[in-house]
């Protein structure tokens, strides 16, 4: 029965105590992969101001138009719960003259982001990513790098069958010829599209490539694609990254229709996703932003990233039968009788904890009997009974609980002995 008043939020979750060898597991492999490729952990907090989202994702994507979480406070400062890791991090990077450092700056992050967003399966209003930046770099194989990391990290999570969905985006230099081009072409078959992509074909076009509505899907198709608009520069980076992937054996999926969803991208972007085609395939997502900088006035810096979603990243793992290592199990179960033996039980359990042995304390008068019981479903191995007769003689009874064994010995032995035991 759940308190009837009060349960969590629309779109977000408790982690239970028996999800978290899950999070753990993933959590722990985030870290090692990146710690192996050479990033560094940062956080930055969790509120930050609008305006620094706002100039950094762009005016008309979903984040700024109608998912962010922003308010005024009581100061006067307008602030937002952090929608997506990159801008943050990127403001980190100058605040503390990491630009002075030599490059790139290799970043990663493990934090909850918040997106007002129609919450579904996979889909939370507050939600954690594995992130890493690479800042200062334009250098397509930091590309190529982080695409292997990628890849390191799901195979070490046992996720082998996702798809690499990858475009470029162009930068400034070229993308505004396809824009051109695309805006016109999409116009031309305005009356084909879905109302809702008519309307982001005004406020957006680009958004109109990745619809999800099948009334538009012949228009998009035969949209032009960004890739035979890419300038020379452009083309040679992509080229680049190609023969990069195809050295390491990384396999790709070319998708002109890949926009993202928010406008800092500049030429490389790229998706990894599940084959399973639902709205929350993306697995992880991001791409290169060499504008991003600028955008939040810091001069011109090259970057490129990725966030990856913790838990679709979990339930992908969950629906596919894979498990996550079990949690440790406590090492010794402390039974009593009477009052006396408590304080004793309770002496012996602490030290037993103070030398890194895991113990559970049984609370409560009940009988060693009921006791013995609690011992065998805890999943402990052993169990140190005190009773009357133990408490006279400063002995403790040692029970192995699969084998039924049981010794007598004195108080002051129990920790070698279980340190000593299988
Ligand atoms: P994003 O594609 O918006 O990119 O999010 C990255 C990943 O976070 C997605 O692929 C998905 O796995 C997960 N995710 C996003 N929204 C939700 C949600 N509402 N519920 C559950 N999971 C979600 C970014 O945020 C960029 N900052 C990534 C990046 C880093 N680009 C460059 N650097």
């Amino acid at each position: 029965l759940s308190v009837p008043e009060f349960s969590t939020p629309r779109g977000t979750v408790d982690i239970l105590p028996d999800e978290w060898r899950y999070w753990d597991f993933v959590v722990d492999r985030a870290r090692r992969v990146a710690e192996l490729y050479n990033y560094r952990r940062i956080e930055t907090p969790t509120l930050g101001d609008v305006s620094l989202f706002v100039r950094a994702t762009g005016e008309a994507t979903d984040i700024v138009q109608k998912e962010m979480y922003a308010f005024r406070d009581q100061g006067g400062d307008d602030l937002a719960l952090r929608p997506e890791g990159t801008a943050p991090v990127m403001r980190a990077y100058f605040q503390h003259g990491m630009n002075r450092l030599p490059q790139p700056v290799k970043l990663f992050y493990i934090e909850r982001m918040y997106r007002r967003e129609a919450p579904q399966r996979g889909r939370l209003r507050e939600h954690h990513q594995f992130g890493c930046e690479a800042i200062g770099s334009a250098d397509p194989f930091v590309d190529i790098e982080m695409l292997a990391l990628l890849r390191q990290f799901f195979q070490e999570l046992g996720l082998s069958h996702l798809a690499l969905h990858l475009n470029s985006m162009g930068d400034s230099a070229c993308r505004p010829a396809y824009l051109q081009a695309l805006t016109a072409y999409l116009e031309s078959r305005a009356n084909e599209l879905a109302t809702l992509d008519q309307d982001r074909l005004t406020r957006n076009p680009l958004r109109v490539l990745d619809t999800k509505e099948t009334k538009s899907r012949d228009v998009v198709s035969g949209a032009p694609s960004i890739l035979d608009y890419l300038c020379e520069p452009c083309l040679e980076h992509w080229n680049t990254v190609l023969e990069g992937l195809e050295a390491l054996d990384i396999e790709y999926q070319i998708d002109p229709a890949l926009v993202r969803g928010l406008d800092y991208y500049t030429r490389t972007v790229f998706e990894y996703r599940t084959q399973y085609e639902s709205a929350q395939s993306a697995l992880g997502g991001g791409g290169r932003y060499d504008g991003l900088a600028e955008t939040i006035g810091a001069p011109v810096t090259a970057g490129i990233g990725f966030g990856s979603g913790i838990e679709r990243l979990i339930l992908t793992m969950r629906d596919g039968g894979l498990e996550a290592p079990p949690p440790s199990q406590p090492r010794v179960f402390v039974a009593h009788l009477g009052s006396e033996a408590t304080v004793v039980a309770t002496k012996i359990a602490t030290t037993l904890r103070g030398e890194g042995i895991a113990a559970i304390l049984s609370f409560g008068n009940r009988s060693l009997k009921a006791q013995m019981k609690a011992a065998n479903t805890s999943g402990a191995a052993y169990a140190i009974v005190i009773g009357e007769d133990e408490l006279h003689r400063g002995s403790v009874t040692l029970r192995n609980l699969e084998t039924g064994e049981q010794t007598k010995l004195p108080q002051s032995e129990v920790v070698s002995a279980i340190q000593s035991s299988p």
